[in-house]
């Protein structure tokens, strides 16, 4: 049988058999709705307080500082509305985010501005891809109400000087919420320190961890207000009401205890691959890795290649078994340049022709080598 080589982790990391069957063990003994009082209920409360504490260690936080979602989206999406409805008959919220911005956040914004919920600024990114540190300072005033600053790109891996930031933003205007979308940040460093960084909020998808798929989390610092997301029942200390999703909750919670402390050996690994990689491509006339300069994932490569279709890459990979992706896989279906590297300054040739590799901890040097081979074969038949 040919070997099948998942280089997409940025997309979603697969979930690992065993995983199923450790979840399904643990659901059929948490089977209750974790707001009900008899046994049942308060076995699945239990599972569902494991989970949360399990989350919450990953990124040094409280437990009481968790709130689970349906995802990244909805935890971005609930930070941004969150602050927008707080405007009542004052001036309009200022919310700034970055160029980079997933479209979870990036999109947010522009939809409430439109509909005249904030006024929206876009702090632009250098050309490496990282937040042009400058101008979003500049940028932040005494009525910014948000700033949202995504930890590390899912498209380019390009990290953002997240702690200096905190820092500078809140020197400028203590009272500004300053959010970080830190989805791929988690699993591929050490994480720790977030809770404490002063950073009001944070959102994380399980799926990127190996958990199932439609589970999320925000990290709400105690003490940072925000209007509910969700109302109803009053689940999640009645920020997100509804009765929780317990799968995706348990298995979430259970790769974030499985995580901790092997961050750092996942990274490495991850690391010595993607650097096998990038040596490939530096053998490659007219191969351009975008975002090289800046600080990056250790796991992922954004490139293209001179005159060499990005589907026609993709499409060679994808026939000899090898899924990688092209921009944003959120966005993928749909043909669109990536916002991403338009931002960066890359033409849009460039912006719908690139290729992402983002690496898995499983990979190895024989699915490198099988990968070279295939986009050779890709470039001699040009
Ligand atoms: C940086 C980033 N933010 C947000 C999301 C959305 O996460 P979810 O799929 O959990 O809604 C993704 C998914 O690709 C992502 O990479």
């Amino acid at each position: 049988m040919m070997k099948h080589i998942y280089v997409d982790a940025n997309g979603t990391y697969p979930v690992a058999p065993k995983h199923y069957d450790d979840i399904a063990a643990r659901l059929k003994l948490a089977d209750g709705n974790p707001s009900s009082i008899h046994a049942p209920g308060r076995n699945a409360k239990i599972a569902l307080e494991d989970a949360r504490t399990a989350v919450a260690k990953l990124i040094g936080a409280n437990a009481q500082e968790i709130i689970f979602t349906s995802g990244a989206t909805e935890a971005n999406n609930m930070v941004l509305s969150g602050i927008a409805s707080t405007h009542k008959n004052g001036p309009l919220p200022k919310i700034i985010v970055t160029a980079a911005e997933h479209s979870a956040v990036i999109e947010t914004a522009k939809a409430l501005a439109q509909r005249g919920l904030c006024d929206l600024a876009i702090a632009p990114v250098l050309p490496n891809g990282a937040v042009d540190t400058e101008k979003l300072l500049s940028m932040v005033t005494s009525d910014t109400a948000l700033v949202a600053l995504i930890a590390a790109n899912n498209e380019t891996g390009v990290l953002n000087p997240l702690m200096e930031l905190i820092g500078q933003i809140k020197k400028r205007n203590p009272l500004t919420h300053v959010h970080t979308d830190a989805v791929q940040l988690l699993g591929k460093t050490d994480l720790t320190w977030l809770g404490q960084s002063g950073v009001n909020s944070a959102a994380f998808s399980g799926h990127k961890l190996g958990a199932f798929k439609g589970t999320g989390a925000l990290f709400l610092k105690r003490g940072t207000r925000l209007h509910p997301f969700v109302t109803g029942g009053g689940q999640e200390r009645g920020r997100r009401a509804g009765t929780e999703n317990m799968p995706g909750i348990v298995s979430f919670g259970l790769r974030c205890a499985e995580t901790l402390g092997q961050e750092v050996a996942f990274a490495t690994r991850m690391r010595q691959l993607r650097d096998l990689w990038l040596q490939v491509l530096s053998k490659i006339p007219g191969a351009v890795v975008h975002g090289s300069g800046a600080d990056s994932l250790p796991n992922t490569v954004n490139f293209h290649i001179e005159g060499i279709a990005g589907d026609d890459i993709l499409l060679n990979f994808d026939l000899a078994n090898i899924y990688a992706s092209s921009g944003s896989a959120c966005s993928s279906s749909v043909a669109r340049p990536s916002h991403v590297l338009l931002a960066m300054g890359y033409s849009e040739w460039i912006a719908l022709n690139s290729v992402r590799i983002s690496f898995t901890a499983e990979n190895d040097a024989d699915d490198i080598a099988l990968m070279a081979h295939v986009l050779q074969q890709v470039i001699e038949r040009k």
